[in-house]
C-alpha cells in the first residue's frame, strides 16, 4: 500500500473542511473500515503493482526473467493503453514475456488468477505473475459521501508455475452487463476531452443484494466442481470491501469468521487489489499456512463475480 494513509478520523476532518459529512461510526458500522492509503500524485498502478511485483518474486525465489506470463487485474489502468501489465513488465524488466490486463473491476484478481491458471494448463505459460493493482482514489468523488469513504489504493501479487500438484483446484467465473449502470465510471476519452462523469458512480444497496447472493451461488459451483464441500474450506479469502458481506457469505458457507481473512478496516476497499492483499497478509503474518485449502472469492462492477478454489 502507498505510505500515506488516512484513518477515518483523517478523512472526516478532510471532507468536513469541503462541507461532506460522515462520521468515523457510520463508516465502522455500516462498512468495517477504519482506514485506507492513497497513492502520491505521479504514482500509478503499475508503481505499486511494480513493488508488490517485486515482493511476490522474492517470496517464490524467483526472478522477473523466470516470468512467462504477466497479468495485471486492475480497473484504474496508467494509462488508456498500453495495458498496465506492459509498464510494469517494462519497470520489472521481464521484457519480453506475454503481458496484458484484466479487466474485471473488484472480481478482477479472481477472473486473473483463473485465466493464468488455464494457461498453465495448457501449456501457454509456465510460469506467471498475477498482480491486482488500483489507485481509485483518481476516481472518486470528493462530494459523494455514499463512495468516497469506501475505497483506497494498493496492490498484491503472486506467482504461480506449473506444478505436478494442483494448486489451483477450480475456478467460476460470470459476468452479468445488464447491471452497468448500478457500479461505474461513466466517463470516456474522445477527441482530446473526456466526455461523461469520470467518477465512481455506485448503487450500494443494489451491489450488496446483488454480491450477497451472487457470492453464495460461485463458492458453491467453484465447490462442486472441485468434488469438496464448505467444511473442506481451511480459509476464505473474499473480496473486501464490506464486513457485512464478508459475514454473510461466511453465514451462508456455514463457516466461522474465525476462518474468514479480514483485512478491510486497514485498507477499505483496494477493488482488484484487495484479495491479493488480504492473501499477503494472511501468509506473511502466518495465520495462512503451506498445505491449506482457500476459497478466494470477488464481486464487482460489470457485473462480475466469481470464485477461485486453491490449495496454498
Ligand atoms: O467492490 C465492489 C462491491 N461493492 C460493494 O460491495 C459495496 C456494497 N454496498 C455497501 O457496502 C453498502 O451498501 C454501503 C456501505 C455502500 C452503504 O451501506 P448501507 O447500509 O446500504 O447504507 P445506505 O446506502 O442504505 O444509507 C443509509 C443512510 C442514508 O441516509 P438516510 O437516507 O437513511 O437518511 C445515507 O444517506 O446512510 C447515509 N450515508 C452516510 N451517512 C454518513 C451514506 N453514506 C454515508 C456516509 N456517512 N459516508
Amino acid at each position: 500500500m502507498p505510505p500515506r494513509r488516512l484513518t477515518n478520523a483523517d478523512l472526516v476532518a478532510e471532507l468536513a473542511a469541503k462541507g461532506v459529512e460522515t462520521s468515523d461510526e457510520w463508516i465502522v458500522e455500516r462498512t468495517g473500515i477504519r482506514a485506507r492509503h492513497f497513492a502520491a500524485e505521479g504514482v500509478y498502478s503499475s508503481d505499486l503493482g511494480l513493488e508488490a511485483a517485486r515482493s511476490a518474486l522474492q517470496a517464490a525465489g524467483r526472478k522477473p526473467q523466470d516470468i512467462d506470463l504477466i497479468i495485471v487485474a486492475t480497473s484504474t489502468p496508467d494509462m488508456v493503453f498500453p495495458s498496465t501489465a506492459c509498464i510494469l513488465q517494462n519497470k520489472l524488466g521481464a521484457n519480453g514475456c506475454a503481458a496484458f490486463d484484466v479487466q474485471a473491476v473488484c472480481s478482477g484478481f479472481v477472473y486473473a488468477l483463473a485465466v493464468a491458471d488455464s494457461m498453465i494448463q495448457t501449456g501457454a505459460a509456465k510460469c506467471a505473475l498475477v498482480v491486482g493493482a488500483e489507485v481509485f482514489s483518481r476516481i472518486l468523488d470528493f462530494n459523494d459521501r455514499t463512495t468516497c469513504v469506501l475505497f483506497g489504493d494498493g496492490a498484491g501479487a503472486v506467482v504461480l508455475e506449473a506444478s505436478e500438484t494442483p494448486g489451483i483446484l477450480a475456478s467460476d467465473l460470470h459476468a452479468d452487463g445488464k447491471h452497468v449502470g448500478i457500479l461505474c465510471v461513466p466517463g470516456h476519452v474522445s477527441g482530446g476531452a473526456i466526455l461523461g462523469d469520470p467518477l465512481l458512480k455506485m448503487d450500494g444497496q443494489a451491489v450488496f443484494k446483488l454480491a450477497v447472493g451472487l457470492l453464495e451461488s460461485a463458492a458453491k459451483a467453484t465447490l462442486a466442481k472441485a468434488g469438496l464441500t464448505e467444511s473442506d474450506i481451511d480459509w476464505l479469502v473474499p473480496h473486501q470491501a464490506n464486513i457485512r458481506i464478508m459475514q454473510s457469505t461466511a453465514r451462508k458457507l456455514k463457516l466461522s469468521m474465525d476462518k474468514v481473512v479480514v483485512t478491510v478496516a486497514q485498507h477499505g476497499n483496494t477493488s482488484a487489489a484487495s484479495i491479493p492483499l488480504a492473501l499477503d497478509t494472511a501468509v506473511r503474518s502466518g495465520q495462512v499456512k503451506t498445505g491449506e485449502t482457500l476459497l478466494l472469492e470477488g464481486v464487482g462492477g460489470g457485473f462480475t463475480w466469481g470464485a477461485l478454489l486453491l490449495v496454498l
